[in-house]
Formats: structure tokens, C-alpha cells, sequence
């Protein structure tokens, strides 16, 4: 495992901390492949219910290591998963919920990634920016449908033409952010989500999350999808122990469960 990037897992919680903070934490192949390896355990491992993305004091991440992507420029012919490749795949397939908390610089893929966790949490002086068409690049990882999608239009615009620099408010506000804390509350914030999540009821929070990813259909494919999830879940342990709790006026466990 990388030590530029730290995994840990407690309390059902699994942190993934970008962790070289001497370069702005900007992310190079091993540390994509660290931080996938993490997240792709994370979904087989029955002690995670909820990964954390996160980085270190003042940094969220420098985006793409420039030196490191020109040295060894990934190959996305089919024969070949690159590690950003492997990482973004492994965000983007995570069944379990994905929380970032972002302290200060979120630049390029630092931005990208957010559009594919579940809930964003940002210090007061987080800063969010793309800069793909001034490095003469173009948008990375369905941030191009994503965002117009989450922000409109001419609000994607902003980040991905104008390459426009966002503050914490402006994330907010747009969407891009769920909440925002002083910078000494980041971490506590995020956990403090992420318990709540690590609380629920697993299977039904999978599939809660894959429906809310499952690419737009018709409403009537959509009931159909939802409803045949709902009549599972009301035969299952989970629902039970749900309905169970609110009748004996307590706290479900799903834990008891396994
Ligand atoms: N790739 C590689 N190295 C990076 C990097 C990146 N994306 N971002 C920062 N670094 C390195 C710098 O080269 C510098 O290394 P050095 O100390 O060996 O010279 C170190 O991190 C500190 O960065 P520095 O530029 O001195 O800090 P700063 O506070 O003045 O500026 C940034 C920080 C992030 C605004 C600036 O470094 C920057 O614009 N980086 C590029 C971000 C980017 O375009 N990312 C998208 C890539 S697709």
C-alpha cells in the first residue's frame, strides 16, 4: 500500500486519505491503483459500510500529477486499464456509499471524482477548479454530461470553459457541495455523515444509490425497477428489523444481522 495514500478502516468507516501533501497532493498511477485497491475492497469487505475520500491539511488534491500523466500518458485502448482509469471505474461502480471531504485545493480530477461520490462536504476555504481546456485538455470521466447535468449549462460552463475558480459558497450553491464546515470540522463533519450511513440499512442503501445512478429511463420502466426492489426489501431481515423497531419504539439494528 502507498503511503501517499492511507487507508484505514474503523467503525465501519474506511478512510482513503490522499497523502503527499510536498506536491499539493497531486495524484500519480500508484496512488490511483492504491486508492482503487481500496475502494474496490472496500465493497467486498463486510466491516466497511461507507468509504471516505479525503486529503491532507489545506489540499484535496492537485488533480493529475502533469509529470507523471506526460511521462507516462495512460492508454485507454481497451486492452489496457490505466490506474485513473481502474480508480474512476472503482468510484463509479462503488455500491456502497462514497463520502468526500474536501480541504482547500480540489483542481482537475479533484473536481471530476466529487461528480461521482454520493455526499460532498467542504471546508470554508476549499477551492474548485477544472482547468482542462487551459491545459489545452478536454473533460474527463462523463464530467462533460454530469455536470451540465448537476449544474445546468451555462453553469457547467463556469468550471469547464472558463476554467473559472469556485469558492465553497459557489459549490454550494451550485450543487456541487452537500455541506460546508470550518476547516478544524472537516473531518469530524464527514464522519459524522459517514456514521449515519454506516447505520442504515446496507442493502438498502445499495440499492437506493444504484437506482439513483442507474441512467434515466422512462417513469414507467423507472416504477417498475423501483417497485420490484421495494417488494424484495419488504421480504427481507433488513424491513423486519426496521418495521420491528418502530414498533418497539427503538433504534434498528442491522449489524445483528451480519
Ligand atoms: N502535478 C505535478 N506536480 C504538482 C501539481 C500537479 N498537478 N500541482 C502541484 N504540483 C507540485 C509543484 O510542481 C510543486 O513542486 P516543487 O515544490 O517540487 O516545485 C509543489 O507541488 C507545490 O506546488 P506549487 O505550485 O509550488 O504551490 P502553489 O501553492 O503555488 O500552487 C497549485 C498550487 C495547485 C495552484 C499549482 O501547483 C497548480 O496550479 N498546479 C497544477 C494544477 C493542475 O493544473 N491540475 C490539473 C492537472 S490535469
Amino acid at each position: 500500500m502507498s503511503e501517499q495514500v492511507l487507508v484505514e478502516t474503523a467503525d465501519r468507516i474506511r478512510t482513503i486519505r490522499f497523502n503527499r501533501p510536498a506536491k499539493k497532493n497531486a495524484l500519480t498511477q500508484d496512488m490511483y491503483d492504491a486508492a482503487a485497491e481500496a475502494l474496490e475492497s472496500a465493497d467486498t469487505d463486510p466491516s466497511v459500510r461507507v468509504s471516505i475520500i479525503t486529503g491532507t491539511d489545506g489540499v484535496f488534491t492537485a488533480g493529475n500529477d502533469i509529470v507523471d500523466f506526460t511521462q507516462r500518458p495512460p492508454d485507454f485502448s481497451e486492452h489496457d486499464i490505466p490506474p485513473v482509469r481502474r480508480f474512476m471505474l472503482a468510484l463509479l461502480n462503488a455500491q456502497k456509499p462514497v463520502v468526500a471531504a474536501v480541504d482547500g485545493l480540489a483542481i482537475g480530477i479533484g473536481v471530476t471524482m466529487l461528480l461521482h461520490c454520493d455526499l460532498v462536504v467542504a471546508s470554508d476555504r476549499a477551492v474548485f477548479k477544472t482547468p482542462f481546456v487551459d491545459l489545452a485538455l478536454a473533460p474527463e470521466f462523463a464530467s462533460s454530461q454530469l455536470m451540465p447535468r448537476i449544474f445546468g449549462h451555462a453553469v457547467a460552463a463556469e468550471l469547464l470553459l472558463l476554467g473559472d475558480t469556485w469558492d465553497a459558497t459557489r459549490a454550494r450553491e451550485t450543487g456541487l457541495v452537500n455541506r460546508v464546515t470550518e476547516p478544524g470540522k472537516l473531518d469530524e463533519t464527514a464522519s459524522f455523515i459517514a456514521a449515519i450511513l454506516a447505520a442504515k440499512a446496507p442493502t438498502s442503501l445499495k440499492a437506493s444509490k444504484a437506482l439513483m445512478r442507474t441512467p434515466v429511463e422512462s417513469i414507467e420502466d423507472r416504477m417498475d425497477r423501483e417497485n420490484a426492489i421495494f417488494a424484495s426489501q419488504l421480504q427481507s431481515p433488513e424491513f423486519a428489523e426496521a418495521a420491528g423497531a418502530f414498533l418497539e419504539r427503538r433504534a434498528p439494528d442491522f449489524d445483528k444481522l451480519g
